[in-house]
């Protein structure tokens, strides 16, 4: 047997507990801050405490023979869950803190892009103090300011989003480095956006499916950023709104970031690089990085995977992920979460009709449910507040997966609200006229 634990309690760490419990052989042993019932039911045994805990977690693993962890989500990663089961000999599928920059330093992976000569950035500069932000402003069509440093998902701010003037972007500037050491300011891009995902020992880099999510917290794209509230992949593994050379554009981005990491810091990344990527008129250009695999999107590319899970993770942990093939079906998936209705609003929305309440489940046919936010009590399911529970329509084609998704997201009776035109027909067309009016 080989005993796995998993650091993590969302949906995303939901999928990838059943990902590897795919394997016949797998003993899942998972930490989590809160309880997930989905996880803790496919658990042999589960311990709960806070992710900055490293004590706590070096001795769940010792306490369980752990072969390796995986680590789902970025704050252990930051806090350094890695480095601390590492001191102890138990290798992780996940970066060291150092590495996890990659997603925590929007300064450190734009300077490694520029310094390796890598593909990617937009017009970009950082700044530790207010000094020359004024005149960079006045090189820039459309502004984006990023405070260096986790923020959660909250911190960037986009010019027209979130900002109008470049005075409101400059005291934006005095207001980030007042508790961050310096601030990205780079040019908006526009575009289409789209996650890769890739999975990498710090030689090999292997992709899996490209994924749009959906930020917006209401249809057609309207109301506050969210964490995602859904996603949809396509059954050629492209989007209907890119091409070929548009991913292959993203993995060399990718290959070239996991060579320039290795040659920056002597260290090979294990774990996933996940990419945010945009097509714009001027080429494909990089967002961000994240270290680890996104939230919603890890529901839409995990289910799709042929080759063992687990003999991957061994594989990156090994450092021989080159002799491995990695496959996944040639479906389309959609991805919806329902959400209690007052997610993502502040509490004098009118639309805020509050965060919690017991969901009753229904028949949801073939499509997959990953809990999030939920608690399980004696009487049934309650949500805690974000994202409740992830549903997943798997098929030939988006139309189809859509449906499966749609269907089992009606099933889900509560307090709840969900975004009905992820995956539709509506939106990908819109989307694929959005591209073609950009590149014109
Ligand atoms: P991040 O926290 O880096 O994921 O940024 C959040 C969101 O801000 C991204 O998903 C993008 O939609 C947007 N964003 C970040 N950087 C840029 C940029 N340079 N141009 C346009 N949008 C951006
Ligand atoms: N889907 C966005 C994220 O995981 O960061």
């Amino acid at each position: 047997m080989t005993n796995i634990l998993l650091v993590g309690n969302g949906a995303r760490e939901h999928a990838i507990a059943e990902t590897i419990m795919k394997n016949d052989k797998a003993r899942l042993f998972s930490y989590m801050k809160s309880k997930n019932p989905g996880i803790a039911k496919i658990s042999e045994d589960f311990h709960l405490g806070s992710y900055d805990n490293l004590e706590e977690i070096k001795n769940f693993a010792k306490a369980n023979n752990i072969e390796f962890v995986f680590v789902g989500p970025e704050d252990p990663l930051h806090n350094g869950v890695v480095d601390a089961l590492n001191e102890i000999n138990i290798p992780c599928v996940g970066p060291s803190k150092n590495l996890a920059r990659l997603e925590t330093s929007k300064s450190f992976t734009r300077l490694l892009l520029k310094k390796y000569n890598i593909d990617g950035n937009p017009k970009f500069e950082v700044f530790e103090s207010l000094d020359g932000i004024e005149e960079f402003l006045e090189e820039l069509d459309g502004i984006v300011i990023k405070p260096d440093g986790l923020t959660g998902g909250k911190g960037v701010k986009v010019q027209g989003d979130h900002f109008q003037t470049k005075e409101d972007a400059l005291a934006y500037c005095e207001e980030v480095l007042k508790s961050h050491p310096s601030v990205v300011v780079e040019e908006k891009l526009e575009g289409e956006e789209f996650s890769l995902q890739c999975l990498t020992d710090g030689k090999t880099v292997a992709a899996t499916p490209p994924v749009q999510d959906h930020k917006r917290r209401f249809a057609g794209d309207k109301g506050p950023n969210t964490g995602g509230m859904g996603s949809y992949s396509d059954s050629n593994h492209l989007l209907p709104f890119m091409t070929q050379k548009d991913m292959d554009d993203a993995m060399a981005i990718t290959q070239k970031v996991a060579e320039a990491i290795y040659k920056e810091t002597g260290e090979y990344y294990k774990g996933v690089m996940y990419g945010g990527f945009i097509i714009t008129k001027g080429g494909l250009k990089l967002i961000e990085y994240n270290a680890r695999f996104g939230d919603p999107e890890a529901m839409n590319t995990l289910p799709l995977l042929k080759t063992d899970f687990v003999d991957i993770c061994k594989a990156i942990v090994e450092g021989t992920l080159a002799d491995m093939n990695i496959e996944l079906e040639k479906k389309a998936t959609v991805c919806k979460y329902a959400v209690p209705k007052g997610y993502g609003l502040s509490k004098d929305d009118p639309l805020n009709q509050g965060e919690s309440g017991k969901v009753e489940i229904g028949d949801v046919g073939n499509a997959k449910i990953y809990y999030a936010a939920v608690d399980e009590k004696e009487d049934g399911i309650y949500m805690t507040s974000s994202r409740a529970i992830g549903v997943v329509g798997i098929a030939d084609t988006l139309e189809e997966a859509e449906k499966t998704a749609e269907n089992a997201v009606n099933e889900i009776k509560g307090n709840v609200d969900h975004r009905p035109d992820i995956g539709t027909k509506e939106l990908v067309e819109k989307r694929v006229r959005h591209m073609q009016r950009i590149l014109k």
